[in-house]
């Protein structure tokens, strides 16, 4: 686990909104550095933080409860192959970090033969010095190797990069999560994170975008067809591919209005419901391959046939 975090990740391990840390850094009670926050600053604030009984723990609990209904296992679980992978690389992380300790305790094996055999050839003032630097290093060692010194933040990080994986768009520097059998397109409009894109099934190349590190999988076919010389530069489609590890990623997001081109979309009401003798709550669906792209503070103009016509302001994203 890295000791720096973005803030998304950071929330997700406390169990907490992004909202709510971006609160703290402005309030002054939580120091943050160009949208990152340490482990040890993010601990400082929530000493509480367990691994036990958190948000994420509970989701993954009920997601058993409910016996692995479809519609839950799709938005909650990644496909079969997505967790292998992650789980996958989970196991060379735990294996190279075994292989690490392993190494170090021998050193330290090492180190401490060799201070033995210094220490003989000393003198009694030289003997105390090196008898003072000996009682060091054995608490350091005690203490690093207690049982309870586990991070809990870390344990819950391998756990949620199991489930999810986190995607940082560049240069934007955006961070969002995807989980389940989101692709990167769905997981950043699920985010509120503005990516350029028009069919969403694989036909347009408008998501196209260029994997900078990490591991990323397909889980669509596409007719937009790549190059080679750009798939051996790391171009994958958004909307066909999914994120094994944590990523990064380059990628155009719409900073303002000017940035969003003109929609036409013929949306198809899926439920109202009655607020008041004025007032109707329409619930629009609009194609799967044609959502609309916007930015909070634009407006939509409505057309129900040819008879009424109405300009509305949109808000943020209710993701
Ligand atoms: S949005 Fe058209 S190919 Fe991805």
């Amino acid at each position: 686990m890295s000791d720096v975090l973005s803030l998304t990740r950071a929330a997700r391990l406390i169990g907490v909104t992004r909202a709510e840390l971006q609160k703290k850094i402005q309030r002054g009670e939580m120091i943050s550095h160009d949208g990152t926050v340490t482990v040890g600053n993010l601990l400082a604030c929530y000493p509480d933080a367990q691994l036990e009984d958190d948000a994420e723990t509970r989701r993954i609990a009920q997601i058993k409860e409910r016996a692995f209904g479809k519609r839950v296992l799709e938005r909650s679980l990644p496909e079969p192959e997505v967790l292998a992978a992650r789980i996958i690389e989970l196991s060379k992380t735990l294996a190279h970090s075994e292989a690490q300790i392993k190494r170090f305790n021998a050193l330290l094996g090492k180190l401490w033969d060799k201070l033995n055999e210094t220490e003989a050839k000393l003198d009694a003032e030289a003997h105390a010095t090196v008898e003072e630097l000996r009682q060091w290093i054995t608490l350091e060692v005690e203490m690093a190797t207690e049982p309870g010194f586990i991070n809990p933040l870390a344990v819950k990080d391998a756990v949620l990069s199991v489930m999810t994986a986190q995607v940082t768009v560049l240069p934007s520097k955006h961070d969002f999560m995807v989980e389940g059998h989101d692709t990167l397109l769905e997981a950043a409009m699920r985010a509120g994170i503005p990516l350029d894109y028009g069919c969403s099934g694989g036909n347009c190349g408008k998501c196209k975008a260029k994997v900078v590190s990490g591991k990323v999988r397909k889980t669509r076919l596409h007719d937009f067809v790549i190059s080679e010389v750009e798939k051996s530069q790391g171009y994958i489609l958004l909307c066909s591919n999914t994120a094994v590890s944590d990523v990064v990623i380059e990628a155009p997001v719409a900073n303002s209005v000017l940035d969003m081109p003109f929609q036409q979309i013929k949306a198809h009401v899926k439920t109202t419901g009655h607020i008041n003798d004025d007032m109707l709550l329409l619930h629009l669906q609009t194609p799967r391959t044609q959502r609309l792209r916007f930015l909070a503070g634009q407006s939509v103009t409505l057309r129900v046939g040819q008879s009424y016509s109405a300009e509305l302001p949109i808000a943020s994203c209710p993701c």
